[in-house]
């Protein structure tokens, strides 16, 4: 274990990024301590999957924070800004990045990067969160079945340096977050929709194994995504009980 700075903690080998920051948790580091690893041997996606990342190729890190200032109900603002600062810094370099609901951004129709946030709460408020991210910054090949993967060096043949990507992503991280303790969700909101994928946009979706043409109409302020569906029907979903078809 190097220790870079009274922040962050780079790991040459884990098997999360985010197991390693609820150990810490337990000892109450301080809040934007940083773990970085090279390679995670059991990286954790959503929904129970792997985070496939070939070692030393691509970015892989989880933010402790303590966001007490949000109430549980609240939480998915946190969300929402952890995508929006990956957002800022991908469009620096790719066009047509997006934030596929809730949080995958995409490049195009590409996964380029994944979010999983593990938070507690305490009474009515945000006690703890972890903010693991990965970013697919370098690597060519990928051997997981993970739908429809993409890196950056695939898109533009540059190569990326983790640490100056993440330092970039604090960067406007933390310029999100104090907009959102300033409580301006109208901004944040503005700007989530606006990099939502397929937004408005009439598409196929599918529910319970079966596909249904449908558009975007909104975000609900838990997250739930707003539709309307063919016949004029107004539904709202919950996270994984509809799915995207690409
Ligand atoms: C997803 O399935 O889209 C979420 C992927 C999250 C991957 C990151 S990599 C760093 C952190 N540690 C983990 O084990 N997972 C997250």
């Amino acid at each position: 274990m190097i220790l870079t700075n009274k922040n962050s903690i780079v790991l040459k080998e884990i098997d999360s990024t985010n197991n390693y920051a609820k150990q810490l948790l337990a000892r109450k580091v301080e809040e934007g301590t940083v773990v970085l690893a090279h390679y995670q041997n059991r990286g954790k996606g959503q929904q129970g999957n792997f985070w496939e990342s070939e070692a030393d190729k691509n970015l892989l890190f989880s933010l402790i924070l303590y966001p007490y200032f949000l109430e549980a109900g609240e939480q998915f603002y946190l969300s929402k800004i952890v995508s929006l600062a990956l957002v800022n810094v991908l469009k620096n370099e790719v066009d047509e990045v997006s934030i596929k609901w809730p949080n995958d951004i995409f490049v195009g129709k590409k996964k380029i990067a994944g979010i999983l946030m593990e938070n507690s709460i305490k009474g009515n408020s945000l006690e703890t969160s972890i903010v693991g991210v990965g970013v697919n910054l370098n690597q060519e090949k990928f051997l997981s079945d993970a739908p429809n993967p993409v890196s950056l060096k695939q898109i533009t043949g540059k190569e990326y340096s983790p640490r100056n990507t993440l330092n970039d992503y604090l960067v406007s991280f933390y310029s999100l977050l104090e907009k959102l303790k300033a409580g301006d969700f109208a901004a944040i909101n503005k700007a989530y929709l606006s990099n939502l994928f397929r937004y408005g946009k009439w598409a196929k979706f599918r529910k319970e194994g079966v596909e249904f043409e449908a558009r975007i109409i909104g975000i609900g302020s838990f997250g739930q995504l707003q539709m309307e569906e063919r016949s004029g029907e107004i539904s709202e979903f919950m996270f994984k009980e509809v799915e995207f078809v690409i």
